[in-house]
Parts: structure tokens; sequence; C-alpha cells
């Protein structure tokens, strides 16, 4: 049976969406997003690229407080992928003491939000006092429940499968039995479902490496629109995008728009 504070957060949930026109039977469980342009908006101010990822802060914050207000499960957001290290040290360094400062500050607004905080991605090369916050910040919000904040961090998809690979080339599974389930238990997101939709933002249309097959069914939405300037309206937006297409999952859609499969 569902809980008080459970219900009143549906009762929300619905009344935002009903207010913008959005179904709230149909909102995505699982949002996962590609936080690109950071670089081209800080350009386009004269400022460094530094610049940029500090203004990307805001637009997580929206994206976060929009995720909660149409009641979506797990938000998954691409801050730093395995590739990221070939950029110069400055901006490496510099995003790693943004994340540690954004979670220093934030963490306790996250909390009283709801919002648990998790990652994905090989966090042991990381610097120390990252780790430290990201353990800190993942222990104090294990019980939260509203929203599962999913950084994905010195994350790529073939550095998963590879890893996924050795756990299963040392399980006691006969090869002939494998199955993709086996493969998702051995995914970072394991007990995630996969995203529904997955948003890029500043004009690219790429996956770039990210989550390839918990995206196998996902509906890709692409905007161009630089991360920093991504907002709440932009957010709603991909959502009304995404109610307006047929999930069909390779069967066929009937005239009443229920599912019968392929033969
Ligand atoms: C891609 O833009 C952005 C990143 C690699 C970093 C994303 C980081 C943040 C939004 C800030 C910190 C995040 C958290 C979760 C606190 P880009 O630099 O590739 O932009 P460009 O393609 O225009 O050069």
């Amino acid at each position: 049976m569902l809980g008080p504070a459970i219900l009143m957060g549906q009762s929300k949930h619905r009344e935002n969406c009903l207010s913008l026109g959005l179904d709230c039977d149909r909102i995505p469980r699982h949002i996962a997003i590609i936080m690109d342009g950071n670089g081209r908006w800080a350009k386009e101010r004269n400022e460094s690229r530094v610049f940029g990822h500090i203004h990307g802060v805001n637009a997580v914050r929206s994206s976060v407080e929009a995720a909660l207000e149409l009641g979506v499960r797990h938000l998954t957001l691409y801050a730093f992928s395995t590739e990221n290290w070939s950029r110069p040290a400055e901006e490496v360094n510099a995003l790693m003491d943004l994340l540690v400062t954004t979670l220093v500050k934030e963490v306790e607004s996250l909390g009283d939000k709801g919002v648990r905080l998790r990652t994905i991605g090989d966090l042991s090369a990381l610097p120390i006092d990252c780790q430290e916050q990201l353990r800190l910040a993942e222990d104090g919000t294990k019980n939260l429940q509203s929203l599962d904040l999913i950084l994905a961090l010195n994350y790529s998809s073939k550095w998963e499968l590879v890893e996924a690979i050795k756990q299963l080339m040392k399980s006691d599974i006969d090869p002939k039995d494998l199955t993709a389930d086996d493969v998702a238990r051995n995914l970072s997101t394991n007990q995630i479902p996969d995203p529904e939709l997955m948003i890029r933002t500043s004009g690219e249309h790429r996956i770039s490496n990210f989550m390839l097959w918990q995206l196998s069914y996902a509906e890709l939405y692409f905007t161009p629109t630089l991360w920093p300037d991504f907002s709440k309206e932009h957010f709603y937006e991909s959502v009304r995008d995404f109610q307006n297409r047929d999930r069909r999952f390779g069967g066929i859609m009937d005239a009443n728009r229920t599912m019968s499969k392929k033969g």
C-alpha cells in the first residue's frame, strides 16, 4: 500500500502535469541527459570554457526541479565521460572542483526535496576529495525516494560493457545460457530501469558512448539549446515531445493504439 506522503506527491504531480498540458500517466520513469554546449555558450560571451560549466550548474538545478515536479523517478546526467580526461588539465580540475563545491552546497537542499544521489562510472580515478563528497552525498541520501539523481562520472558505455563482460566471464553462468538480463544485472545501472527518454542539448546528434545498452528503446530528443540555457520549460517541452511519440518496441500499433507483436 502507498503511504500518505507518496499519495500526496502523486496528486501534486498530477496537478503540475495538468497545468502544463502533460499526461501524468505517461511521464518517463527515467530521463537521461547529455549536457552539451557549455564551451560554446561561454565562447559566445568571450568567456572561458569553465565559465560555461559554472553556468551549466543552473541547468542541472532546473532539470532536477522539473523532474521532481513531474514525478520522474530517475534522472541521469552525463557529467564527465572517460574521454573528457583528454581536455586541458585546467578544465578537468575546474570540473572536479565544481562538482565538489556543488555537492557541498546543494546536498542538503537535495535531501530536503527527497533526492537520492547515485553515481555510475569508475569513481576510483577521481580526485580523493571528490570521491569523499560523493560517498557522503550517496550515504546521506540513500533512503530518499522522490527522485534518483544519477551522475555519470568517468563513465562510458564501452567501459561499462567491458566491466560487465569481465564479471560474466568470472561467473559460473554457462555461456550458452547467458541472457540479456544477466548482462543488464552486471551493468552499473543494475536495478535502475532503462531510460525512456534521452535528451541531448547543443544541436549535436550523437550518443557519445553513453548508455548504449540502456538506450536501446529510448526516445531520442535533440535540441539546439546550449546546456546553460536549458530551462524547466525546455525540460517540459522534451517530455511533451516524448508523449507525442508512438512507442512500438518493434511491434505494431493497431487503430486503438494497443500493441501487438509483429510475427
Ligand atoms: C559538455 O559541454 C559538458 C561537460 C563535459 C561537463 C558538464 C558539467 C556540468 C554541466 C557542470 C557540473 C555538473 C554537475 C552535475 C555539478 P562541452 O564542454 O563539451 O561544450 P562544447 O561542446 O560547447 O565545447
